[in-house]
């Protein structure tokens, strides 16, 4: 599988006199190694002429939704799902807020809900444009909503005010969504745990829990496609093998205890994505249980916390976990994060509509210790693929730092 750094780039042109800029930032990207295709605004096609981005970005330039003959080419929810990302330069004031509204109602606006690709803007507009509240408005929404911004700059406008508002430079813009070069995590051995455990409670009965492995396996892709040497420790799922250099099979939570801490002191990072159960059956029986009494009580024990005692580990290795939660999901995470010294949480709800066990899609709260930062509900796939891009920052950050 050819790797994916997010180097597919549909830039997306609104109708502001930066628009002219675009037509650099389309070469600039380009240099960076993304592939661009540029899709733009009726009003964007007054200030540039399509022909013109064509010849930079070598494709056909989309600029309407009902296009029968660009419809036969790539669809719209072709690009929709060909985008690894979705670049908006210039953003103007009336496509924020259309974006923000969750309006449809052209190509570019359509794209950007059909989308699953994480979305970039950079504003370009009039200062008093950009300082009004309603503005400022969509801009929270949208940031709420996991939006990269990028400006805008301070300075002279085209209109001849003085403020913020100018779309930053082609090439400022281009470096902040150039793809990561090479294999930021070569040489990095990962060690990853996913799925469910099984503890039983007779030869064909367990307790269990309702993890299928999904978002750890497309997790444990997403790391090795940035270079890692990926060991996944998985619970039993339906899944097909991921691409990862080996995977050790486990049912219960002390065998992948044990898979874990016999490999622990040869890895770098540590990422928990596995639903542990914290009790185990306290003597589970030889023979089935019979259906003799009226009544059954179950005694528990604890099962040893498989991330806690990776992170407690003298030099820990860069320790990411997971929280589940139900409710207060952002304050448990908090608690969990401090209380077992990890390094990064991925903190999600379980048990909603959305999201979470089972599902193909989720969202993630990320929590480090002087951060926080949100992906909005969307594949697991997408999804692991920004969360290894986070860990591989926050992880290349602690390394820079002395201790
Ligand atoms: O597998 P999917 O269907 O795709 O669903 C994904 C998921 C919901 C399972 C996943 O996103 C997720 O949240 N995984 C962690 C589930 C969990 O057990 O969370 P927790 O809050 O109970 O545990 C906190 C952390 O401690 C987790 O990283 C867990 O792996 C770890 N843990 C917990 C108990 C234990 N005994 N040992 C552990 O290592």
């Amino acid at each position: 599988m050819a790797r994916r750094n997010s180097s597919r780039v549909v830039l997306g042109v609104g109708g502001g006199i930066s628009a002219y800029k675009s037509v650099d930032l389309t070469r600039r990207l380009k240099e960076r190694g993304c592939e661009v295709r540029v899709v733009m605004t009726q009003a964007a096609t007054a200030f540039v002429g399509p022909l013109t981005f064509q010849a930079v970005s070598g494709h056909p330039v989309r600029t309407t939704l009902l296009d029968p003959a660009a419809e036969a080419g790539m669809g719209h929810i072709e690009l929709a799902r060909w985008a690894d990302r979705l670049l908006i330069a210039p953003a103007t004031a009336d496509l924020m807020a259309r974006l923000a509204a969750g309006i449809a109602d052209d190509l570019l606006t359509t794209l950007a809900l059909a989308t699953e690709a994480p979305l970039s803007l950079a504003p370009a507009m009039n200062q008093a444009m950009w300082r009004h509240p309603a503005t400022q408005r969509n801009l929270d929404i949208l940031r709420s909503r996991g939006a990269q911004i990028l400006g805008p700059a301070e300075g002279g406008q085209a209109c001849g005010d003085v403020g913020p508002g100018r779309m930053l430079e082609p090439l400022e813009i281009a470096d902040i969504i150039r793809p990561p070069t090479g294999a930021p995590l070569a040489g990095a051995r990962v060690l990853l745990t996913a799925g469910p455990t099984r503890e039983p409670l007779d030869p064909v009965r367990f307790l269990g829990n309702r993890s299928s492995g999904k978002m750890g396996f497309a997790l444990a892709e997403a790391l090795t496609d940035l270079g890692a040497r990926v060991v996944l420790v998985s619970g039993p799922t339906a899944l097909p093998a991921p691409r990862v250099a080996e995977q050790v099979c486990v049912e219960t939570a002390l065998e992948m205890h044990a898979a874990v801490l016999s490999r622990a002191a040869d890895c770098d990072l540590f990422v928990a994505t596995a639903a542990v159960a914290d009790y185990r059956p306290a003597e589970p029986l030889g023979q089935k249980i019979k259906k003799d009494a009226g009544e059954l009580t179950l005694r528990l024990v604890r099962n040893p916390d498989i991330l806690a005692e990776v992170a407690a580990r003298r030099p820990p290795p860069f320790t990411v976990g997971f929280a589940a939660e139900t409710d207060r999901v952002e304050e448990y995470a908090r608690d969990k994060l401090v209380r077992k010294g990890l390094d990064l949480i991925a903190a999600n709800h379980v048990g909603g509509a959305r999201g979470g066990f089972e599902r193909d899609e989720n969202a993630l709260t990320l929590i480090w210790k002087d951060g926080s930062r949100e992906l909005p509900m969307r594949g697991k796939t997408q999804l692991a693929r920004e969360l290894a891009l986070l860990i591989v920052e926050r992880y290349l950050e602690r390394h820079a730092t002395p201790t």
